[in-house]
């Protein structure tokens, strides 16, 4: 196969019956549904009748269709007065059903009717259970649906490729008290016995079959908002209605904007839920018309919310919102295109935020995803952004920082290359040229190319892009003072933090130099640096130069000493927001990959004295917390202090409580020195004022700022016995908002006596945790220094248990976890472990964790010394 461009062009061509893939011959238009769900019944099995309207394009007389983990027990087809019983055989491993008929099917349209039954899982996957208590202690049960990517299969037997496109007109038959949603309007409800009634929901536009949403158990929903003629609604467990405001505001802002930037109206139809369910995988799935979520990715008391609440249900909304576009309308042919899907959502979720909540600043928050798509983007192991897919488990696999993270970088590099309009421009072209259809990531480059030139620009967007999408990794870009003066020396090369020589890739990089002239001008010119090497003029006598000027380039620089010094003198001056994240960044990476020192890091740290922006405080944070971890424990008060003395100050200014009106950011910053102070540094004076937040807090929870409970909670448990261990739980178990559940659930993973993390480790595969944390609790265990050991030692010896406890496709996110265990000992344990124990969807999982090991490892064993001996000495 052809790695850099992947020519599956979906439905048109053959594929043989013993593949993945289905055949061709044979293509779905309409689906009648109806189904008999069973969220009470103890067998957990439900069943299903539907009509399949097909075309059969040449003659045949089998028709393939995706299953899994349903039987089938009737099909017949029909035409006219005919109808010929078919005979089902199923291919487990490939998860499609072959239905031969005794006759040739003619070529024309055909009714494909069948009867099912499947299974309510409680795997968080295809028709699944989930269950919430209420109040009382009382289990409740429903059942809902989760189809991305293969798991459609898994409610009805269907056409379960992207590609297949079709109507679904749904019905369901469910208990009298109960709320039954689907992508479709609910239309009619009738009674069909005692118990029970029929629920009838409007027919879908034509869509793929990943998209397609059931929801059935007790609901109670927000007043309805209004947009464009577009009636939505939050949905909630009976209990929370009061947490939905937030949520609504943001759904109806979302279509408002989306409607205008795309210039096209919402496809769907005129009604659009958002479901907040109690156990769900992702944080939120944008099925049409009926999105479903995780609890806290969509519910909060809006009077008593933490920023990062209403950031991140804002985020959510808007990213499964603009999946509506991206996504449903338009989708791509075969999951090789995933990663359109999401980096799009993912760069349209802050494109519209930057513009509803300006002073949030959300692209300089953006610089924290980009910095974690490097992270990964810099090992050997990482993938290109765009890759081959076969198997469903390949499928799984992409759902990553690279397809996210990375993917929306490069459109932000796009975006601010070809500018606002001209994309936006290109957007309204590709919608409207593939709406209801199926496309390749060329189309929207060609797309894009084509606004450029209607703008009277000759930007080779094709072929930059490509080059960013088809190859793996990015460059680190150098940059010295040229021979000739006022000229600059550029080179690139891919940046790798270890092993082996790099590639000899070079990117097209459009690369945007700032330059402050002799004259204290500030001139910015962009090259379209795709060479290897350059010289570029920035005029003679020049202050300083920067390159990757407003940060959304997607590469490393790298200054020869004397432009690093010129550019650093006054980084509050000549540097934003997000050049100073980039460069500590970039710094930060260098000391992992051995180009640099961790006494080099510590020494860059006092420049940023005065730093005032949280983004640009959490990224040196972060490294200074890193080294603190290299040093022995009795060894590390030098560093404490240094910490302390950096961070101290700024907090002072800032004092203990918000003062009415600051800015976010000051509020974020205020919240993660307290942290730092208090646990790092063990400042006493944070820590008893961490004391006093939480007495107050028990008293009133009003009285203490909600952005600061999660800082009382951080500390409180660094330092905490069993009591308070014991409390905290508590506090978990009768949490009010999802985030105060969280927050303390997750807190039982941050105490330091290992006695008390042994019972999270029970905890974690108790019943008392939900499913979609559990995997969590227990990952986060592998990541406690004062845990980490006995955490392994349980994995290893109860591999068989853990994979059996925990959803499989959560599997991968604890094995990433052991890259926490960077001595050189458990290193090899890990390494041993994980070549004989396969990790189901984890392969990339795996290496990645492998190789972030080994640079982890490194680190420890060349620094501390280094770092010990000039901490002795400074
Ligand atoms: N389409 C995804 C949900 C998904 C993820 C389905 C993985 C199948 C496997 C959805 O649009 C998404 O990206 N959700 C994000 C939230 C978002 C704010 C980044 C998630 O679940 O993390
Ligand atoms: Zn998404």
């Amino acid at each position: 196969m052809c790695k850099l461009h992947n020519t599956d062009s979906g439905i048109g061509g053959h594929v043989a019956l013993d593949s993945f893939r289905l055949p061709k011959n044979v293509v779905p238009t309409d689906y009648v549904i109806k189904l008999f769900p069973n969220p009470t019944g103890k067998s957990g099995r439900f069943r299903g009748e539907e009509t399949i309207a097909v075309t059969v394009k040449e003659a045949t007389n089998v028709v393939a269709l995706n299953v899994c983990d349903i039987s089938i027990q009737k099909v017949r087809i029909t035409r006219g007065g005919k109808s010929i019983t078919g005979k089902v055989s199923i291919n487990k491993e490939n998860e499609v059903a072959t239905i031969t008929f005794p006759r040739q099917l003619a070529v024309g349209d055909w009714k494909l009717h069948l009867s099912f039954t499947g299974s309510h899982n409680q795997g968080l996957r295809g028709f699944y259970k989930s269950t919430w208590d209420d109040a009382a202690g009382k289990t409740h049960t429903i059942v809902t649906t989760q189809h991305e990517a293969t798991e459609a299969r898994k409610t009805f037997p269907c056409f379960d490729e992207p590609a297949f496109k079709a109507t679904f007109k749904v019905s369901m038959v469910v208990d009298k008290t109960l709320v039954a949603l689907s992508n479709g309007r609910r239309l009619k409800e009738t009674s069909v016995s005692r118990r029970r009634k029929l629920v009838e929901f409007a027919r879908t536009p034509k869509m793929s079959t990943y998209l397609t949403c059931f929801i059935v158990g007790e609901f109670e929903s927000s007043e309805p908002a209004f947009v464009n003629g577009k009636e939505i609604r939050i949905w909630c467990v009976p209990g929370k209605k009061h947490m939905t405001s937030w949520a609504l505001k943001c759904a109806s802002r979302a279509i408002e904007w989306f409607e205008d930037y795309f210039g096209v109206p919402y496809f769907g139809g005129d009604k659009i839920d958002h479901v907040a369910i109690p156990d769900f995988e992702a944080g939120a799935m944008e099925n049409t018309g009926c999105v479903t979520y995780r609890e806290d990715a969509l519910l909060c008391d809006e009077a008593a919310a933490a920023h990062d609440e209403f950031e991140s249900i804002a985020v959510t909304v808007l990213h499964e919102t603009a999946h509506f576009w991206f996504g449903d309308l338009v989708t791509m042919a075969w999951w090789n295109g995933l990663w359109l899907n999401e980096s799009f959502a993912t760069f349209m979720e802050n494109l519209c935020l930057s513009f509803w909540r300006p002073e949030w600043k959300i692209w300089d928050g953006f610089g924290g995803m980009r910095a974690a798509a490097l992270r990964i983007d810099g090992l050997k192991s990482t993938h290109p952004i765009e890759m081959p897919v076969n198997h469903p488990d390949e499928v799984d696999e992409l759902f990553d920082a690279i397809s996210y993270n990375k993917g929306g970088s490069v459109l932000d590099m796009i975006h601010q290359y070809i500018g606002f309009e001209t994309f936006r421009q290109g957007i309204r072209i590709y919608l409207s040229r593939h709406a209801l259809g199926n496309t390749q990531t060329g189309d929207l480059w060609d797309a894009l190319e084509e606004a450029c030139r209607q703008a009277g620009s000759d930007i080779p967007v094709r072929r930059i892009m490509d080059a960013w999408v088809f190859t793996p990794g990015h460059p680190v870009v150098s940059v010295e003072r040229g021979e000739k003066p006022g000229t600059i020396k550029v080179s690139q090369q891919q940046f790798r933090f270890i092993g082996e020589e790099p590639s000899t890739s070079l990117w097209p990089i459009p690369l945007i130099i700032k330059t402050q002239t002799a004259s204290g001008d500030i001139v910015k010119q962009t090259v379209l640096f795709d060479t290897a090497d350059a010289t570029i003029e920035v005029g003679e006598g020049f202050q300083w130069v920067k390159l990757n000027a407003g940060g959304s380039g997607v590469h490393r620089v790298r200054y020869s000493s004397d432009l690093a010094l010129a550019l650093t003198t006054n980084v509050q001056e000549s540097l934003s927001v997000i050049e100073r994240f980039n460069l500590v960044n970039d710094a930060w990476a260098g000391v992992r990959a051995g180009l640099s020192t961790a006494v080099d890091f510590l020494q860059l740290v006092p420049r940023f004295a005065g730093e005032t922006d949280p983004t640009v405080f959490n990224i040196i944070l972060g490294g200074l917390g890193a080294l603190h971890r290299l040093l022995p424990e009795e060894k590390r008060q030098p560093l404490k202090d240094i910490i302390r003395a950096f961070a101290r100050p700024t907090f002072d200014q800032l004092g203990w409580a918000p003062v009415a009106g600051e800015s976010v950011q000051t509020t974020q910053l205020r919240a993660s020195l307290f942290s730092t102070l208090g646990t790092t540094c063990e400042d006493p004076e944070v820590r008893a004022r961490a004391e006093e937040l939480y007495a107050a807090w028990q008293k009133d929870r009003t009285s203490v700022d909600p952005n600061l409970v999660s800082v009382f909670v951080d500390i409180l448990s660094y330092f905490g016995d069993e009591a308070r261990y014991e409390e905290f739980k508590q506090l978990f178990k009768t949490a009010r908002t999802p985030s105060d559940s969280n927050t303390f659930l997750f807190s039982l993973n941050s105490f330091r006596s290992l006695e008390l993390l042994k019972l999270t480790l029970a905890f974690s595969f108790s019943d008392e945790v939900s499913v979609q944390n559990s995997p969590y609790l227990f990952a986060g265990l592998l990541g406690n220094k004062y845990s980490q050991d006995f955490a392994w030692d349980y994995l290893r010896d109860n591999w068989e248990k853990v994979k059996a406890a925990f959803p499989t496709n959560m599997i991968p996110a604890i094995a990433r976890s052991c890259g926490s265990l960077d001595t050189p000992a458990k290193a090899a344990e890990v390494r041993e472990f994980f070549a004989t124990h396969e990790v189901k969807a984890g392969a990339m999982a795996v290496a990645q964790m492998l190789e972030q090991l080994s640079i982890a490892v490194r680190l420890r064993e060349n620094e501390t010394e280094r770092l010990l001996a000039y901490l002795a000495t400074s």
